[in-house]
């Protein structure tokens, strides 16, 4: 089965293709990838601190058909129709009122999609949800769009399902570099997704079968960690820069002694539920810079996003800790943005190896938003797919989609 997965929740424009051999409905799975690209807007929205939704709409449409051709070119499907061939009309009329709130889109649609043959891909993966309405819809048209002209199936997916998901993917190392093995895992497993939009603990006690079991009440941990290195006058987003300060920080010697005494609150460390909170512990550093000398200076910087990073992590750590033991856990899922701190994999895989669970993370460029992560929570979800027939037009974008 040949998937094709298209994900436009956020800032990022991703398209993938992947193979998978035996069609099993349970793991293992093979997997092959044929291509895995994306196009970050992250450039543009710095210039405003953070995701403006109507300019990602704007750019997820300029962005989806190049990118679908440099796709289909990875693939091997990119095959031009012959002079003959292209005078066969395709359903124009329903492609231009499917894409008619996108109108750039739908130029560029209508431009490149009749010159070329119909690639062999059987199932199209689309996000759903959750994140920005706008954007969304832009990913959703584009997949009905394409469905129709080429008469394939779309499934609609949860994206926080895709972070999941994609976490499990090993790569064979023996073989080439673009082939991957989705395994069994032991049941019950827990998922932690750490992103921009989500903090939230997710059981599984099956294939398919996700509970909340914790989550953040106020921030999510991405949230935070941009609306720090805002405080800091650091670059959005965040994430990235107080992960690259904080290393420093563990690195260099001549922190010590703490010349501020830094010290920030760990957020519900003690409570006996399974929540977060992370909102006072950006509050606590903002009235920490407040009382520091103007304009910080590099040393600073340096000290506090170190302790923020450790607060953030010794948090997460003990909550995860507490659900291991309250529901028996036998292995343990990192998904999302937040992954991609090196700190805090390194917790992790310490946790791991004390509570002898093992641990799925993913590949750092997959922790970060990507369409890879959506053709496989599509694979999963094939027998929900739909088509023209069967309610594809109906399909919508849900900002909150929840498990
Ligand atoms: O999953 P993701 O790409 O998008 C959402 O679905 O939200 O997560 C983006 C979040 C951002 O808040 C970003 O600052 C954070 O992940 N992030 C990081 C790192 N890389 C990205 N946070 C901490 N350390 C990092 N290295
Ligand atoms: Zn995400």
């Amino acid at each position: 089965m040949i998937i094709l997965g298209i994900e436009t929740s956020c800032d990022e424009t991703a398209l993938s293709i992947i193979e998978i051999d035996n069609l099993e409905n349970k793991p293992p799975f093979s997997i092959k990838i044929l291509s895995n690209k994306v196009l970050s807007q992250i450039e543009l929205h710095k210039q405003y601190g953070g995701v403006f939704p109507m300019m990602a709409k704007r750019e997820h449409g300029r962005n989806l058909v190049p990118l679908l051709k440099k796709t289909l070119e990875e693939s091997g499907f990119e095959n031009l129709k012959s002079q003959e061939s292209n005078s066969e009309q395709i359903q124009n009329d329903k492609l231009e009122k499917i894409l008619d709130r996108e109108q750039e889109l739908q130029k560029l649609f209508l431009e490149y999609i009749p010159t070329i043959e119909k690639p062999p891909i059987d199932l199209i993966a689309v996000t759903s949800g959750p994140g920005l309405e706008p954007a969304l819809w832009v990913g959703i048209n584009f997949a009905k769009a394409l469905s129709v002209a080429w008469d394939i199936p779309v499934v609609a997916t949860n994206h926080m399902e895709g972070h999941i998901l994609v976490s499990l993917l090993k790569r064979n190392e023996d073989v080439e570099s673009s082939s991957y093995t989705l395994n069994p895992i032991p049941f019950p497993s827990l998922a932690l997704l750490i992103s921009g939009g989500h903090t939230e603990m997710v059981l599984m006690k099956d294939w398919l079968h996700y509970e909340i079991v914790g989550k953040t009440r106020d921030d999510a941990i991405g949230e935070a960690f941009d609306k720090v290195a805002r405080i800091l006058g650091l670059p959005y987003p965040g994430g990235p820069e107080i992960s690259k300060l904080a290393e420093q920080a563990r690195k260099s010697s001549d922190l010590q002694p703490i010349t501020h005494n830094i010290q920030l609150p760990r957020p519900m460390l003690h409570t006996k539920d399974l929540d977060f909170s992370f909102s006072g512990l950006k509050t606590a550093v903002l009235y920490l810079v407040k009382k520091l000398p103007t304009p910080l200076d590099e040393k600073t910087k340096v000290e506090i996003a170190c302790e923020f990073e450790n607060a953030v992590t010794e948090v997460i750590i003990k909550k995860v800790k507490k659900a291991i033991d309250t529901y028996g856990v036998q292995t343990l899922i990192l998904g999302g943005g937040v992954v991609a701190n090196k700190n805090i994999r390194g917790a992790f895989e310490k946790l791991a190896s004390e509570q002898k669970i093992s641990l799925n993370l993913p590949a750092i460029d997959h922790a970060t938003d990507n369409a890879l992560m959506i053709t496989i929570a599509g694979y999963f979800n094939k027998n929900k797919s739909i088509t023209a027939k069967t309610g594809l037009l109906d399909l919508k974008a849900e900002g909150n989609l929840s498990f």
